[in-house]
């Protein structure tokens, strides 16, 4: 939920933290701060955005070759200067920056004011450093020690970085439940909540796990266990490139992604499909296979654009691997008493692989023996090391918070994941698989026609950019396209907006149309197209505007719609992948024409580490 950045080594350390805190901001963005040693340990910080804080300090002469950062979004303390990161401990000789919860902050709080520790803000970060000043004033031993004792005592998440004035050329990094790498160069480390800012450094990282302290310094790397066992650092080369975080000529982060997804679909598929022969092949899971034939149940669970993509993904798996397919909101399964068993396959779909209710929900399935899958955008991220197999969506980094081409890419793999799955079963003759196959390898191709549309959806978009409330109706595997369209919507533009199934309509939300409602329909040529007509005609009859995505050369919706947005024809397994991609620019266009800031949506972050 908060970015951070930590550098030691042999160059300035203040250009190299607030330009990574800059490419973290998506993470959080209420409050930003930093620290360097300088002399003596300096810190300035205060509540806005990363820019808010280079003003505030612009015209200190900023020195010294060891430093971190932290862009914030608020869990414990409202956004205030005094709340934001880097907290010191009472003696002010140490300094620390924090991403997570720390659950038992309050108990020790207590303990610490009966020993007449003053605190100056509301967060569980500044109990942490003065547990961690307590321990080595009341026992005598090093901070490193110190700083081990206390986590082995804290309950909950945390990724910190600490640094201490008496140690000005040691880092202390530790992480449990959050994320953290640490990028290698020569005699100089960096560190960060993910790769984006130590990429244009350094390609070598290590992606400390949970209960580990790092304790780094320039020319020294020691990684021990919290129980004090030293470990044996992995160092992984990153494919990222720098190019791919620069926002390419586009006004948005979310606008290049969504301009991404005829690639970030064909890297998806990439080395995965083989029309001619009908074969699907996934590397991940492939020590699976005999699994996947006597599986009894498949049990979906995400949160948010990826749970929507679970949506889909059951229609997929249910129509061609006939498996029963459950889809779960990761928050709620976590804290029900689920009947699950070992015959049971879990699948959890996270872009960022660090969502904190479905890493949760995942160590529930796994404690009553489910095997557990990952499909995830972000490789090494904490869910894909948890989980015992998986498959990488491949879309690139994906900045904007809007979740856009890993949506697709996540459906391009529950798509494929049908098909493998229904192929190890039998259930799918090679026949028909050649075709399927063939057709989904033409989606990037359909994907870019529908991005055509652009000029057209941008002029829709403008007829309702006053309105406070939108409907999205679809049937079968567009219904989840209606949910991902709505939610898309209300979190970029601020509009409120409700996906439901077209049949649904009748039984309460009919009662919402009335003139000023716009209704955006999925109404492609499919098995359920002239029941949807129905819906849009009953719709009409009470006056509602109708917004319809058709198959290119529908000439009976256009008679009766207000507007509609062609897509190209496709399988109606496909529809999913293209008729997403006007609702994704819809939700764009409006948004901007009402002055939002899409790419960091007012109370949103891209990550959401905390329950
Ligand atoms: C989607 O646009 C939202 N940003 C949000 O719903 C997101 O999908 C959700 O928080 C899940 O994130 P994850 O895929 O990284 O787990």
């Amino acid at each position: 939920m908060c970015g951070i950045v930590g550098y030691i080594g042999h160059r300035d350390a203040y250009p190299i933290i607030i330009k990574g805190l800059q490419r973290l901001e998506y993470r959080g963005y209420d409050s930003a701060g930093i620290a360097l040693f300088d002399k003596d340990l300096k810190v300035y910080k205060k509540a806005g955005k990363v820019s808010d804080l280079e003003n505030f300090v612009k015209d200190l002469k900023l020195e010294g070759s060891v430093g971190m950062g932290h862009t914030r979004w608020a869990t414990h303390g409202a956004p205030s200067d005094r709340n934001s990161h880097p907290h010191s401990s009472g003696d002010r000789k140490l300094t620390i920056i924090h991403n997570g919860i720390i659950e038992n902050y309050a108990t020790i709080k207590e303990t610490l004011l009966a020993k007449g520790h003053v605190f100056k803000s509301d967060t569980d970060t500044e109990v942490l450093i003065h547990f961690v000043e307590d321990i080595q004033k009341e026992t005598g031993v090093d901070l490193r020690e110190a700083v081990r004792i206390a986590l082995n005592k804290v309950i909950g998440a945390y990724a910190i970085v600490i640094m201490s004035a008496d140690e000005p050329d040691l880092v202390i990094a530790a992480r449990k439940g959050s994320p953290m790498v640490i990028g290698v160069g020569q005699k100089e480390y960096f560190i960060a909540s993910d790769a984006t800012p130590i990429v244009e450094y350094t390609k070598n990282v290590i992606y400390l796990n949970d209960n580990e302290i790092a304790y780094i310094e320039r020319d020294n790397l020691l990684i021990k266990n919290i129980d004090n066992t030293v470990q044996i650092p992995y160092i992984h080369e990153l494919d990222l490139k720098l190019e791919m975080l620069e926002k390419g000529g586009y006004e948005h982060f979310m606008l290049k992604e969504i301009y991404e997804q005829p690639r970030s679909i064909r890297d998806c598929l990439r080395g995965r499909i083989y029309p001619q022969e009908g074969k699907v092949q996934l590397g991940g899971i492939k020590e699976y296979a005999e699994k996947l034939k006597n599986v009894d149940r498949i049990i979906i669970i995400a949160c948010g654009t990826s749970w929507h993509a679970g949506l889909v993904g059951e229609y997929l798996i249910e129509e061609y691997a006939r498996v029963p397919v459950e889809v779960e909101y990761a928050s709620e399964f976590r804290y029900r008493n689920p009947i699950i068993s070992e015959r049971d396959l879990v699948i959890a779909i996270s872009q960022s692989g660090e969502t904190a209710d479905t890493m949760a929900a995942i160590e529930l399935a796994k404690e009553k023996g489910a095997t557990i899958f990952g499909i995830c955008n972000v490789v090494g991220a904490s869910i894909p090391r948890t989980t015992h197999a998986g498959v990488y969506t491949h879309a690139g980094p994906e900045i904007g918070v809007a979740s856009t081409k890993a949506f697709t890419a996540q459906v391009t793999v529950l798509t494929l994941l049908a098909f493998y799955i229904a192929q190890q079963r039998g259930m799918i003759a090679q026949s028909k698989l050649v075709e399927y196959l063939t057709e989904l390898n033409e989606i990037p191709e359909l994907v870019e026609r529908a991005l055509k549309s652009n000029d057209r959806i941008k002029e829709i978009a403008a007829t309702f950019i006053k309105t406070n409330n939108c409907l999205f109706l679809g049937r079968g595997s567009s219904f989840p396209v209606a949910l991902e369209g709505a939610l898309k919507l209300k979190e970029i533009s601020y509009i409120h907006a409700e996906g439901y199934p077209a049949a649904e309509m009748k039984h309460g939300p009919i009662a919402l149309i009335d003139e000023a409602m716009p209704v955006i329909f999925i109404a492609t040529k499919n098995s359920s197209y002239e029941k949807v007509i129905s819906n849009i005609q009953e719709v009409k009859a009470r006056k509602g505007r109708v917004i319809a995505i058709v198959s290119e050369g529908d000439v009976d919706v256009k008679e009766m719609a207000d507007y509609v947005i062609e897509i190209p024809q496709t399988h109606e397994a496909f529809v999913p992948l293209v008729a997403t991609i006007p609702l994704q620019l819809l939700s764009y266009h409006t948004a901007v024409m009402r002055g939002c800031n899409v790419d960091q949506p007012r109370n949103l972050a891209k990550s959401v580490t905390v329950e």
